[in-house]
């Protein structure tokens, strides 16, 4: 039986993760429309799980376009948050709060069509074990036929820069509050050790108070040659891959066969 390793970490992040998302995809509808090419291969109400939903805009922007939408998320916070903009946006999303490798115990085999896991979510899979077991579970959840959405930061180009800080160029605003966004990026010697990412938003209010939360997180980095391979492995294969050694982020769109 495969050993269950949570590593979630994005509790303290949940409140203020608004100040990390791209103004792009902050509001639901855009977030979805930036996967229009993929949407549209789907029916419109088509069963669709975001397994990393994260506070929940692309799964608000998915339901609001009449798909039957179903969020998970390893962090309970990230889930609460999920449900709150649902209700705000009177979208119907259904929220469970479950890590990868929990939700064949939530979900029949065969049941979505379409599963997302985007925004630099599966490095937090541990290893290459960790990641293995995850993929299997989003592969099993997808109707033969249906499509895993992947999107992935372009680690070869992160682990090329090495250790860092990353402090914003400009104040990021949020909620009528401005806050600098920085990350601490900790890179081990070899891709299959454990690596960092310290993530601080220091928000500064009129009178010149700062407010900081942060979080130190964990994860696995893998080479885009590897995540193709593990990808066949659960019987996934690659019909869409932007994968260029030169841009900082990719997606992978890969069809159960
Ligand atoms: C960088 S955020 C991305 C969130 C969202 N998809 C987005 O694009 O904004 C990564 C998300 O992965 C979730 N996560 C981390 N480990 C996980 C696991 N083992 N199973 C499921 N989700 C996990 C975190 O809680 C967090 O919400």
């Amino acid at each position: 039986m495969t050993e269950v390793v949570v590593v979630t970490g994005y509790n303290a992040l949940a409140e203020v993760y608004e100040w990390l998302i791209s103004d792009a995809k902050l509001a639901p509808a855009e977030f979805a429309a930036s996967f229009d090419d993929v949407l549209s291969l789907l029916p419109s109400n088509a069963h669709v799980l975001d397994c990393s939903c994260g506070t929940g805009q692309l799964a608000v922007g998915l339901a609001g376009r009449g798909m039957q939408v179903v969020a998970t998320d390893a962090s309970e916070a990230m889930v609460r948050r999920t449900a709150e903009l649902s209700e705000q946006f009177k979208a119907s999303v259904r929220t469970v709060r479950a890590d990868w490798q929990e939700l064949p115990d939530h979900f029949e085999d065969d049941t979505f069509d379409m599963v997302f896991c985007v925004g630099n979510s599966l490095h937090h899979a541990v290893g290459a074990r960790g990641r293995g077991a995850a993929l299997e579970s989003m592969s099993r959840l997808l109707r033969p036929g249906g499509r895993l959405v992947l999107t992935s930061r372009t680690w070869e180009l992160v682990r090329a820069r090495g250790s860092r800080l990353d402090i914003s160029d400009r104040l990021v605003r949020r909620n009528g509050r401005d806050a600098v966004v920085v990350y601490r990026w900790e890179i081990a010697p070899h891709w299959e050790e454990e690596h960092h990412i310290e993530i601080a938003i220091a928000q500064v209010d009129a009178t010149g108070l700062v407010l900081v939360r942060s979080e130190l997180l964990s994860c696995w980095p893998y080479r885009y040659e590897e995540l193709e391979v593990e990808l066949h492995r659960v019987g996934l294969r690659t019909e869409v891959s932007t994968f260029d050694l030169e841009a900082e982020n990719y997606m992978v769109v890969a069809s159960k066969v």
